[in-house]
C-alpha cells in the first residue's frame, strides 16, 4: 500500500462551507472519548479473533488521523488520540501494519514523532494526503494481498469522504468504523426550502452517492396545486431527516458491505444528532461485536 499512489483529486467545491459550519465541534469533548471507546474496544476483540487466523496479516487504517495527541483548551495535550490508544494494543497481538492518513502537515508530523518515539518497532506509515485517495489504495492493496484484512476507522469532521472511496472497497476484508456527518453536514445543505446550491448538491452527491433527483424524492415533498394565475410548487422538506440521513447512508453501505451495525448516535447539549457512527463489515462476527460495543454503557 505506501507503494499504491492514485492520481486522483478532490475537488473541494461545496464542501468547504459545510466545513466550516462543523468547525464549532468539541474536538476533545465526550464524542471522542465515545468514539475512541468504540474503535479501540472493537481493535481488541478484532484483534483477539485475528490472533486465532495466523496465516492473515492485519492492517489499521486511519484515514483522518489526527495528531496522536488530544488538546485541551489551552493548547496542552490532555490525552492520546485513537491512533496512539491503538498502536498501544499488544495483546493478544498488535497489526501487523499500521497505515495513518493526515491532510495536515503539523498534525502528520506529531503523530510520526509520536511514533517514532513511543512505538520505535512497529511498521507504521504516517501519510499525508487526502482520505480519499488512500481508501482507493487501501482497497488496491487488500485486492492484490489477499492474505491482508483491514480495520479501518473513518472520522472526518464533516462531508470529506466520498462515497466512490466507500464503494471501491466492495467486496473486500474491510470492517469499516466510519463517522457520518448527518446532522452537522448533508442535513445543513438540506435546505428547508429545498433551495440548494449547486455546489451544496455536489457536495450531498458526492457524499452520498445519489444524484439531485434521487436526493430530492428522498428529502423532500413536491406538491402542485392549481390556481387562478396557474401552477404553483410547493416544497416541503421531509420530517426528521437527520435520522433518515442515518438510515440512507446504512442502507447505501448495505450494498456495499454483508453487515451494517445499528448506529451510534452523536448528539450535541440539545439532544440533537450531529453523528451517526456505524460500521460496515462483510463479517457476521465483526456486525455482533460492533452491535455490542455501541451498547449504552458507551453513552454519556
Ligand atoms: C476528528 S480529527 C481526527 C481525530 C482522530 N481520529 C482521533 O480520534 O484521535 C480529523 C483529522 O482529519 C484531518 N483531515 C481533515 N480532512 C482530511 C482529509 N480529507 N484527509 C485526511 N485527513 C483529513 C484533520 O487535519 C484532523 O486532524
Amino acid at each position: 500500500m505506501p507503494h499504491v499512489e492514485t492520481s486522483f483529486t478532490i475537488s473541494r467545491e461545496g464542501l468547504d462551507l459545510s466545513k466550516q459550519l462543523l468547525m464549532d465541534q468539541q474536538f476533545g469533548g465526550s464524542w471522542t472519548d465515545q468514539k475512541m471507546r468504540i474503535v479501540v474496544d472493537y481493535a481488541r476483540a478484532y484483534l483477539t479473533i485475528m490472533a486465532t487466523l495466523p496465516w492473515v496479516k492485519t492492517i489499521y487504517f486511519d484515514g483522518f488521523a489526527g495528531s496522536g495527541v488530544i488538546k485541551g483548551e489551552d493548547g496542552e495535550a490532555v490525552k492520546k488520540g485513537t491512533a496512539l490508544q491503538i498502536l498501544e494494543i499488544t495483546s493478544p497481538k498488535p497489526f501487523d501494519l499500521y497505515y495513518f492518513v493526515e491532510l495536515n502537515e503539523a498534525h502528520k508530523c506529531t503523530l510520526e514523532n509520536q511514533i517514532k518515539e513511543n512505538h520505535p518497532g512497529r511498521k507504521a506509515y504516517v501519510i499525508k494526503d487526502d482520505c480519499n485517495n488512500k481508501l482507493k489504495a487501501l482497497a488496491d492493496y487488500l485486492t492484490k494481498n489477499r492474505t491482508y484484512r483491514a480495520l479501518s476507522f473513518i472520522d472526518p469532521y464533516g462531508m470529506d469522504v466520498k462515497w466512490s472511496s466507500i464503494e471501491a472497497l466492495k467486496g473486500l476484508g474491510v470492517d469499516l468504523w466510519i463517522l457520518v456527518p448527518t446532522g452537522v453536514g448533508a442535513n445543513r445543505l438540506l435546505k428547508v426550502d429545498g433551495n440548494i446550491s449547486d455546489g451544496w448538491y455536489k457536495a450531498l452527491e458526492t457524499c452520498l452517492g445519489l444524484n439531485r433527483a434521487e436526493i430530492d424524492k428522498r428529502f423532500y415533498r413536491r406538491t402542485t396545486t392549481h390556481t387562478l394565475f396557474g401552477a404553483e410548487t410547493t416544497v416541503t422538506k421531509e420530517k426528521e431527516t437527520v435520522q433518515k440521513l442515518g438510515d440512507l447512508y446504512a442502507e447505501r453501505l448495505g450494498e456495499v458491505f454483508k453487515y451494517v451495525s445499528e448506529p451510534f448516535l452523536l448528539k450535541n447539549s440539545m439532544n440533537s444528532i450531529m453523528y451517526h457512527f456505524m460500521m460496515a463489515t462483510n463479517n457476521a462476527a465483526g456486525v455482533k461485536i460492533a452491535n455490542d460495543v455501541i451498547k449504552p454503557k458507551y453513552e454519556a
